[in-house]
Formats: structure tokens, sequence, C-alpha cells
């Protein structure tokens, strides 16, 4: 294991309890007052609702009733140094002194484009947006724009974000998974009925439905929006398979093929497509190059990128932004970018395998039933062992949707931050230490939330 990050690890305390919630309970209850359900964002709220975050330092959070909390969610698998790390912070503040944002471009934004496309091949030009959902959207709208074609395909079950075209199938049910073909589902309510006729549904890692779907379609599809390891899917990897499929099929069909690798850039120097050999038309990006600030960009194909030129006149696609590109966001991308070196993708890798033998042997010396799955500093704890190879087979049945709706908060209590469904995301400051606790944690919840006593 590096020693690199060693030092600026808090050891974390297997078995914290939490002292009190006094706080953040009365900071819930104010919310509630000003904000439907008191919450602003969907993703972050459990029940009865998480605990306020104070500070953070590495791979900590202190909440404001004082209590420690390894932080294993890092913001959605964002904050890839952990928190307050020290040259993103010079960075930021450095750079919000000079100004924070212009109706102008600047310097760091330049530098920032240059560093990610130096990145891969395949990044040949750049456009900044304020979120991944912004990014998935305009990567869309420069699909048709380029294609002339209204429609765009997507996996069962995957997250893009909150576009409405993209959140079709989000939580698709058994009764939707349909016979020859997925069956198109609204998530939010409200979502117009023209957006079901325009998304075509494909599930994960089975090829030959996948051409079928394409083939059947393609006259009409301007885009399809592939993520290789999506998290809601089970986080498992696509096969080499059913990469080649889409990639033949989009090539042939004229399909623009939109890598999302807004959470699996992390994977490695070039991001993921290198990892599967896979040539994108359009990669979308996000979380990590923003150095924990928000942001998100497109990249990819010069001749489609260049829907989004403003300078003969209207774009093909006009796309602005009040804060796009502002100069914090983009110096707080690059401080973090810059960290990100060999050395630490061999860090959080390296961890990132070490994480799932070692949670993988504290569970089965429970004797529960279940398993980790992942890649690189991703994973997921799932709380079954149906092999996982798609939506479908990491779709929890009641009991395990219940056993997870005590688990995660039981760890919550114990100091241990992972999402409802208990993904998560490895930061650079963290070490072997972070990921023992965890794994005692997880042995002893998985007992506890499977118990009876849990149970009633
Ligand atoms: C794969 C993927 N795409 C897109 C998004 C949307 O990004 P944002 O939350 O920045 O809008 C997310 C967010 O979690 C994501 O995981």
């Amino acid at each position: 294991m590096s020693s690199k990050f060693d030092a600026t690890s808090p050891a974390p305390v297997p078995g914290e309890r939490r002292n009190s919630t006094a706080r953040s309970q009365a900071l819930f209850e104010r919310a509630l007052q000003v904000m439907p359900g008191g919450s602003t964002r969907a993703t972050i709220f459990f029940h009865p609702h998480p605990p306020y975050a104070a500070h953070g330092e590495g791979s900590r959070i202190t909440d404001v009733d004082g209590n420690a909390i390894v932080d294993f969610t890092n913001n959605f698998f964002s904050a890839v140094h952990g928190h307050a790390n020290p040259q993103v912070v010079a960075a930021v503040t450095e750079a919000a002194a000079r100004g924070i944002s212009f109706g102008l471009p600047t310097e760091v934004e330049v530098d920032l484009a240059e560093h990610i496309c130096g990145r891969s091949p395949a990044f040949e030009t750049i456009r900044f947006s304020n979120s991944g959902s912004e990014a998935v959207l305009s990567a869309i709208k420069a699909a048709r724009a380029f294609t002339g074609r209204p429609a765009v395909a997507k996996i069962e079950g995957a997250y893009h974000g909150s576009y409405d075209h993209v959140e079709v199938s989000l939580d698709s049910k058994p009764g939707d998974w349909g016979e020859a073909a997925p069956i198109g589902t609204k998530y939010a309510r409200g979502t117009p009925d023209a957006v079901l006729g325009d998304t075509v549904v494909i599930p994960f890692n089975d090829a030959e439905a996948a051409t079928r779907l394409l083939e059947t379609h393609g006259r009409r599809l301007a885009a399809l929006l592939f993520d290789p390891l999506p998290s809601r899917v089970g986080l498992v990897p696509a096969s080499a398979e059913f990469v080649a499929a889409i990639r033949e099929a989009t090539a042939r069909l004229g399909i623009v093929l939109v890598v999302d690798e807004i959470v699996c850039f992390r994977l490695s120097h070039g991001g993921a497509c290198p990892l599967w050999n896979l040539e994108p038309d359009l990669v979308t990006l996000g979380k990590i190059i923003g150095g924990g600030l928000p942001i998100g960009a497109v990249t990819g194909k010069r001749a489609i990128m260049d829907m989004f030129d403003v300078r003969p006149g209207k774009a093909a696609v006009p796309h602005g932004g009040t804060f796009t590109a502002n100069p914090v966001t983009m110096a707080a991308g690059l401080a973090s970018l810059r960290q990100l070196d060999q050395p630490a993708y061999d860090h959080l890798n390296g961890l990132g395998d070490y994480f799932r033998r070692r949670v993988t042997d504290a569970i089965a010396a429970t004797g529960i039933p279940a398993q980790v799955t992942g890649m690189g500093s991703l994973f997921r704890i799932h709380p079954h062992q149906r092999p996982v190879r798609d939506y479908r087979t990491a779709y929890p049945t009641d009991g395990e949707k219940a056993l997870l709706a005590r688990l995660h908060p039981w760890l919550v209590g114990q100091g241990f931050l992972l999402t409802p469904n208990l993904s998560g995301a490895l930061s650079t400051p963290m070490t072997e230490s972070e990921v023992d606790a965890l794994a005692e944690a997880l042995a002893e919840g998985f007992a506890w939330a499977s118990s009876d006593r849990a149970a009633a």
C-alpha cells in the first residue's frame, strides 16, 4: 500500500457510536417548514432524515452533533480526494479572490479543457456545463442536431441524471420487463407520454436484444446513452461482447454512442473507455473533474462537438449557462485532476481490490448471503448472492429491500456513510484502516439487520 496518503488519514474507530442526533433533527424540523419534504436532494434523503454535515477533512465528516463519519459516498463518488483537500482549497481561495464569476471566459477554463483533452485521444474538444445532468442533455441535443433524429436509447435501470428521457425505466419493476423488449416506464409522475415514445429501453449485457432493438428503432435514434459500469444496474461491468455489439450496431446505424463516464471516469487516467477498448462518439463527464464544485462536460469527436460552435452564426445547439465554466470551479477541477497521477490511481484501484476481498471475507464469516460488486475504487454491496449481470439480477426482493432499509441507517449510526443502496467510492486519503473498520461494521450490521429483533 502506498504510504503517500497514510499521513493524512485519520484513523477510524470501529464501532464508534453516535452520541446524539438532536441538532440534525432540529435542523430537519426547520427544513420541513421551508423545503418540500425538508430536502433539496432526493438522492441523499433517507428516513427519518440524514445527519447534517458540519465540516469534513480527508475521509471524515463531522456532523452538527459532533459525530465522526467515515465517508464512503464522497458526495456521490465526486470527492476523489476526500474533503478539504489542501491543494483544492488553496486553488478555490485564490480563484475566488480574483473574482467568482464573469460574463467572460477565463484562462483557467482553457487550462482545464487542455488538461482533460490531454487525457485521451477520444476527447478531441470539450464543452463545460454545471452538472452531469446538463452534460447528458447537451450531449443528447448535439446528437439530435448531428443526426437529425429525435429518439434516444438507454439501458434499463441506468441513472444519467434528471433529464426526462434518461429517467425512463430508471425504477423499472419486474412487471415492466416485457417479453421481447423492456416496457418504458415513467420515473417522475407527470412526464409527458411523448417522452416514452422517443425513448428506447435496452437490457444491460444482452448483446442480442441490444442489436435487435437498435436495428428496429435505428432510423429514429439519435443516440445510445451507455455507462459501462452503471451503479443502479448493479455496478457490474459491461461484458466485452455487449460493448462490441453496441459499438458495431451504433456505428452501422449512424447512432451517436454517448458514453456516460460521469462516475466511471475515475477508473483510470484516460477514463473508462480505454478499459473496454471502446471508441466513443461523445463522452459525458462530471463529478471528479470539478474538484468538489458543480460541473459537467461533454467531450468527444470534433465533428459532433462542432454542433456547439457559435462562430458561424447561430449554433446548431446554442448552449450557455450563467455559471458555466466559472473560474472557481475550473480552478478546483484543475487542482483536483493534477493530483490524480498514476500513483494516485494505483492507490485507489489497489484499495478497491482490497475492499472487495476484505468485505467479501467479513460477510462470508457471518454466513449471511451477501456480495460485493464493483471495479477500481467503486463498490456496491448486495444483500443476496444471485449472480449479478444486469438490473434484473441486481433487483432486490421486498425482503432484501427491507433489510437494506434497516442496515443503511444502522451503518450511518455507527459512523459509516454509504449510499442507501450500499454503493460507494473510495478517496485518495483512505487507507486499509477505513476499509477494515467498514468490513467489521458490515459483518456486525448484516447479522443485526437479519435478526428477528431488527425485523420486528
Ligand atoms: C452516471 C451518472 N450520470 C449522470 C449523473 C448526473 O450528474 P449530476 O448529479 O451532476 O447532475 C449522475 C449522478 O449521480 C450519474 O451517476
